[in-house]
């Protein structure tokens, strides 16, 4: 049992204090079990602090209040560096000019304040700050929280002694938390703090004992006895009973320079810190110096919180936009009036899809939270419901393109709405472009981004097929464009006319249609027009092709304009060979696998050539792979093929069968 004991006691340090956690949940929970089953077969070995004591107990019904002798204050605060040296300067001033001054330098924990009370060494009551001297009890609550002591450890403590400090959830366990609850239907935190917050107002401790809370001291109240001279000393004292210290982010600082180097430092490690923290304290850490200063009504003068930029403000969302993207998918678009978010304007924030509009009821007009935390992307977290004005509006996904005036489709069980205009829609253009001479598709080298920007910013290019008409004198004008560049890229154009049907299906950037589709489409119609006159029910002849992405074909050989590109593609002279019959190739109907690197072929040669006799490849080795093509520095696929049994096929031999087959 005392082995179970301090395995989890353990555990619950290295998850809350450093991060690393070394068991699973379902671990945790298990060892949990059994200490847990061990305690009621042998009741004399229980012990108070153990942490079966932290899974919560019986609901109550409503919470007590509780009471501080010694008020729970509040912080001054600071926002720059001039106005931390004002408070400096007038701290040195009360101090006396000669006194040195040395600051206890520590995170600002954004989190809900608690006051632990600890009678002979056990906890006997938890409180929140309340109004600073009347509180909430969460006792039950705070039980359950697994990074603190139920019993004061070591020794030397105060027989009556109050700790305060911070409850927080870790930013990766908020995320964890957040997920689950969406999983479950539920509606997410809208941050890491009222997610803590939420979890220690419950009246089922059973709910907060699932949640991941933790403590962190940053301080005291009432104590019989002195806990010494020095603040950071008391922290030390607090850790060597059982809380927890953050050795790492704590420091003394004795100039004012230090105490800048030392905002610097963690305004630049505030992202990658496993909690979310909303500013620094400082505080003077010599506890005889404090008395002297004593406090003001609302604060003590002995401390100051330098704030961060807050991650979260309020503003209106004046407007919603429907934004085409490359691909053709609309965005909901959030236009905010103008808001300083973490210290950078936001005035846009992307709202995913209808959906999501949907479920965070967005309604124009409302007065929204916008955050900006750790990914820099700005994020409309929630609506101030109780601030919405009567004549807020909801919004609705235009049924036209707002780019070129297509159709605007919402395919199958997609989320994603899509303008329909493919090739035809400025928005798209430079997508469809790229798209259109990717190695896969017509695989034109020497057409990257910049170029396809300048290409269709100059309008020389609306649809692809401007692209053969495109000539060395208007090329050579373009942005770093080169008279070789040109003539390369120009070979490339005139090399690429010649190409499979299938690349060229997959060029024109159908909906729904990738390699594959494409391939299957071309060998099921052969001819061209056949496919483009084939209605929905046709093309669900076609293996693997299904109702959604047999509308999504229709409705693009349909537009008028994909037919006109299309006859423009075909008129600048792109040609495909005719199949030859099929005959029975040499690998009808067998299954290859690749792997390791080739040295003559690159992988899409061999797939091609193995493709020309009959094979097919796949990208696992099975039962049913009949073949491992073998390259060098091969991976887990061959262990996995001799296990099989699987033929094993080297370079040389594949070689030597394909000159054979000719
Ligand atoms: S010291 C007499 N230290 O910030 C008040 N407070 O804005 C002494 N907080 O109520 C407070 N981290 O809930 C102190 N390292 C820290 C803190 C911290 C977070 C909270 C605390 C306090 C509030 C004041």
């Amino acid at each position: 049992m005392d082995e179970l004991r301090a395995c989890l006691h353990a555990a619950n340090q290295a998850y809350y204090q450093d991060d690393a956690p070394f068991l699973s949940d379902a671990e945790y929970d298990s060892f949990l079990r059994e200490l847990g089953a061990l305690e009621e077969q042998y009741p004399q070995w229980r012990s108070p602090d153990s942490p079966t004591q932290r899974v919560g107990a019986t609901p109550i019904s409503s919470f007590a209040n509780t009471e501080y002798r010694i008020p729970m204050l509040s912080l001054d605060n600071v926002f720059d560096a001039g106005g931390f040296a004002d408070w400096w300067t007038r701290l040195q001033k009360s101090l006396g000019e000669e006194q040195q001054i040395v600051l206890s330098a520590e995170p600002k924990f954004d989190g809900l304040s608690l006051n632990l009370r600890y009678e002979d060494g056990e906890l006997v009551q938890a409180g929140t700050r309340g109004d600073g001297v009347h509180g909430e009890d969460v006792t039950h609550n705070v039980r359950t929280i697994r990074n603190l002591p139920l019993r004061l450890q070591g020794e030397g403590w105060p027989a009556l002694l109050e700790v305060r400090g911070e409850a927080v959830i870790p930013t990766a366990a908020f995320a964890r938390l957040n997920q689950e609850r969406e999983e479950a239907g539920q509606a997410p935190f809208a941050n890491p703090r009222n997610a803590a917050a939420g979890s220690l107002r419950q009246l089922d401790s059973r709910i907060t004992a699932r949640r991941p809370l933790a403590f962190f001291p940053w301080g005291w109240g009432e104590a019989n006895q002195s806990l010494g001279n020095s603040h950071l000393g008391v922290l030390q004292r607090l850790h060597d009973w059982g809380f927890p210290l953050l050795t790492d982010l704590l420091r003394p600082v004795d100039s004012l320079q230090a105490a800048e180097e030392y905002q610097q430092e963690m305004a630049a490690r505030r992202e990658q810190l496993a909690f979310e923290i909303d500013g620094l304290v400082f505080k003077l850490d010599d506890l005889a110096a404090r008395e002297r200063l004593g406090f003001t009504a609302r604060a003590p003068r002995w401390a100051i919180a330098y704030k961060f930029p807050a991650h979260e403000e309020t503003t209106v969302l004046r407007d919603i936009l429907a934004s085409v993207g490359r691909t053709g998918v609309v965005t909901p678009v959030a236009v905010l009036e103008p808001v300083r978010v973490a210290g950078v304007v936001v005035s846009r924030a992307s709202l995913h899809n209808l959906d999501e509009v949907r479920r965070k009821d967005i309604r124009i007009g409302d007065t929204v939270l916008i955050r900006r935390a750790g990914d820099v992307i700005p994020e409309l977290v929630q609506v101030l419901v109780e601030r919405r004005p009567a004549e807020a509006a909801e919004w609705q996904m235009p049924t036209q393109c707002p780019v070129c005036g297509s159709e605007v489709l919402r395919l199958g069980d997609e989320v994603a709405y899509r303008c329909t205009g493919g090739l035809f829609c400025p928005a798209q253009r430079v997508g469809a472009l790229l798209h259109f001479v990717a190695r896969k598709a017509m695989d034109i080298q020497g057409l990257g981004e910049k170029l396809a920007q300048q290409l269709v910013d100059s309008g020389l290019v609306q649809s692809v097929a401007d692209l053969y008409r495109l000539d060395r004198e208007t090329l050579t004008q373009m942005e770093r464009m080169g008279r070789r560049s040109a003539e390369n890229l120009l070979a490339q154009l005139v090399a690429s006319k010649d190409t499979t049907m299938p690349r060229f299906l997959y060029a024109l950037g159908i909906p729904q249609v990738g390699e594959t589709t494409a391939k299957a489409l071309a060998e099921h119609f052969v001819d061209l027009t056949a496919l483009m006159a084939a209605d929905e029910e046709a093309l669900q002849q076609v293996p693997d092709v299904g109702p959604i992405v047999a509308q999504a074909v229709a409705h693009f050989f349909a537009q008028a304009h994909n037919q006109e590109v299309i006859r423009d593609l075909l008129a600048a002279a792109i040609h495909w060979p005719q199949p030859v019959p099929k005959k029975a190739g040499i690998w009808s109907g067998k299954q290859f696998v690749l792997t390791g690197t080739l040295q003559n072929w690159t992988r899409d040669e061999a797939k091609a050539e193995i493709e020309k006799r009959g094979g097919k490849v796949m990208s696992s080795v099975s039962k049913k792979t009949d073949y491992l093509l073998l390259g060098e520095n091969p991976g887990s696929k061959l262990a996995q093929a001799e296990k099989l049994g699987i033929a094993v096929l080297d370079e040389e031999i594949f070689s030597g069968l394909l000159t054979r087959d000719g």
